[in-house]
C-alpha cells in the first residue's frame, strides 16, 4: 500500500489530502479544503497576492487537520505531491516549497503534478472509471479542452477554447447579472427557475483561415457579449430583468455546445467513452444533458464525483498515486513551478533535468 500527502494551491483553494492505493483501489483518507472564495468575491475574481498569502497561512493548519482526521503520522507517508503547473505562480510556489520541504526532511519522494492531470484523475475517485482510450472534456475556470487519452499519461489535445474558458464565461455572465463569484453555482441556482428557451444565444464557432470551422474548438466571448447586449436592451426599455431566464438560456447554450462538440469528437475518433471533469463538470444541466445525448449515440459517460469537480487535493493525490504505481515516477527536488505548461509534456515533470 502507498500513502500520499498531496497539496493543491494553484488558485483560490488551499487543499490538503491523504490518499492511499491498495491493490489499484484509490482510497481517500483525509480531504481538507480552505476556500478563499469569500475573500476574493468582493473583488469579483481571484487576487493573486491575497491568494498566495492565504495559502501560506492555511497549509500548516490543513496538514495538521489531515493527519489528525486520518489518525496517520508523517512516518506512514510514502511520497509528497503538489501541483506545480499551471496556475498562479506565487500560489503554486507555496504548495510546491511546502511539499519539497516535507519530502526533504523525511527523505521521501516528491512528485510535481500537472493541475489538469489532477482534474483528469478526479475520475479515479469515482466508484468506477473507464480505461483508456477515452475522450476527456475538461471544463474549468481556466481551461476548456477536449483531450484524447490513448494510454495512461499520453495526452493529445483535440479541441480548446480560443478565448474565455467555460467557467470564466459563467463567472463573467454572473457578474453581468449582479450575481456572486464564483458564477457557476450562482447561475445554476437561479437558472433552475428560468426558461432555457426564452433567449437564443449564439453557439460560438472558431473559423479556419482557409474557410469552415474547427469542429472541436470553442469560443465563449461572443456569447458573453450577446448576453451583455440582451441585458442592455432590456435595461434601455426599462423592463424588469428576467434574470432567471437569461441565466437558464445562457447555461443551456453552454451545455449544448460542450455536449455537441464532445460527442462529435468522440464519434469522429471512434472513442466510446467520455470523461467529464473540472469545476464546470459540477453543473447539473451539463451532466444530465451529456448523459442523455451520449446514450443516444451509445457513448458511455464517466462523471467526476460532484465533490471532486472543483479544485481539491484528493485529485492531486490520485494523480500522484497513478504516476507512482505505473513507472515509479518521481520529480527532481529542483523542479520549480510554472504558470503555464502543456499537459502533453507532463512526463517532463519527472525528468532528472526538470523543464522549469
Ligand atoms: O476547476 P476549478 O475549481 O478551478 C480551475 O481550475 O479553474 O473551476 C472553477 C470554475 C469557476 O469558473 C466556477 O464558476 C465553475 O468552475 N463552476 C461551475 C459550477 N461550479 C463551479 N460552473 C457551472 N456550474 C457549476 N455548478
Ligand atoms: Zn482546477
Amino acid at each position: 500500500m502507498s500513502i500520499i500527502l498531496s497539496l493543491e494551491t494553484s488558485c483560490d483553494e488551499s487543499a490538503v489530502a491523504l490518499v492511499s492505493n491498495e491493490n489499484g483501489k484509490i482510497e481517500l483518507l483525509a480531504n481538507e479544503i480552505a476556500s478563499q472564495i469569500e475573500e476574493h468575491a468582493r473583488w469579483g475574481g481571484v487576487v493573486p497576492e491575497i491568494a498566495s498569502r492565504r495559502h501560506l497561512e492555511n497549509l500548516p493548519f490543513l496538514i495538521e487537520q489531515a493527519f489528525l482526521k486520518s489518525k496517520l503520522q508523517i512516518k506512514d507517508v510514502d511520497a509528497v505531491a503538489a501541483t506545480v503547473t499551471p496556475g498562479l505562480a506565487g500560489s503554486l510556489l507555496v504548495g510546491s516549497i511546502t511539499a519539497r520541504t516535507i519530502a526533504n526532511l523525511h527523505q521521501i519522494p516528491f512528485l510535481g503534478i500537472h493541475h489538469l492531470e489532477g482534474h483528469l484523475s478526479s475520475i479515479y475517485l469515482a466508484k468506477t472509471h473507464p480505461k483508456p482510450p477515452f475522450l476527456v472534456l475538461l471544463v474549468s475556470g481556466g481551461h476548456t479542452e477536449l483531450i484524447k487519452v490513448d494510454i495512461e499519461h499520453q495526452y493529445h489535445r483535440l479541441g480548446r477554447s480560443h478565448d474565455d474558458a467555460a467557467g470564466e464565461a459563467f463567472d463573467k455572465v454572473a457578474r453581468l447579472l449582479g450575481l456572486s463569484y464564483p458564477g457557476g453555482p450562482a447561475i445554476q441556482k437561479i437558472a433552475k427557475c428560468g426558461d432555457p428557451k426564452r433567449f437564443l444565444f449564439p453557439k460560438g464557432r472558431v473559423s479556419k483561415p482557409e474557410g469552415g470551422f474547427y469542429p472541436y474548438d470553442f469560443s465563449f466571448s461572443g456569447l458573453k457579449t450577446a448576453v451583455f447586449r440582451q441585458i442592455d436592451k432590456l435595461n434601455s426599455a426599462n423592463t424588469k430583468l428576467p434574470t432567471e431566464d437569461i441565466a437558464a438560456s445562457f447555461e443551456n447554450v453552454v451545455a449544448e455546445v460542450l455536449v455537441e462538440r464532445s460527442l462529435r469528437c468522440a464519434l469522429d475518433q471512434g472513442l466510446n467513452s467520455i470523461v467529464l471533469v473540472g469545476g464546470v463538470a459540477a453543473n447539473e444541466r451539463l451532466r444530465k444533458m451529456m448523459i442523455e445525448k451520449a446514450s443516444k449515440n451509445s457513448i458511455r459517460i464517466a462523471l467526476a464525483p460532484m465533490e471532486f469537480c472543483t479544485d481539491n487535493a484528493a485529485m492531486i493525490g490520485a494523480a500522484a498515486l497513478v504516476r507512482l504505481s505505473s513507472k515509479n515516477y518521481q520529480s527532481s527536488m529542483e523542479l520549480g513551478v510554472s504558470a503555464r505548461w502543456p499537459l502533453e509534456k507532463s512526463d517532463l515533470l519527472y525528468d532528472f533535468n526538470p523543464p522549469f
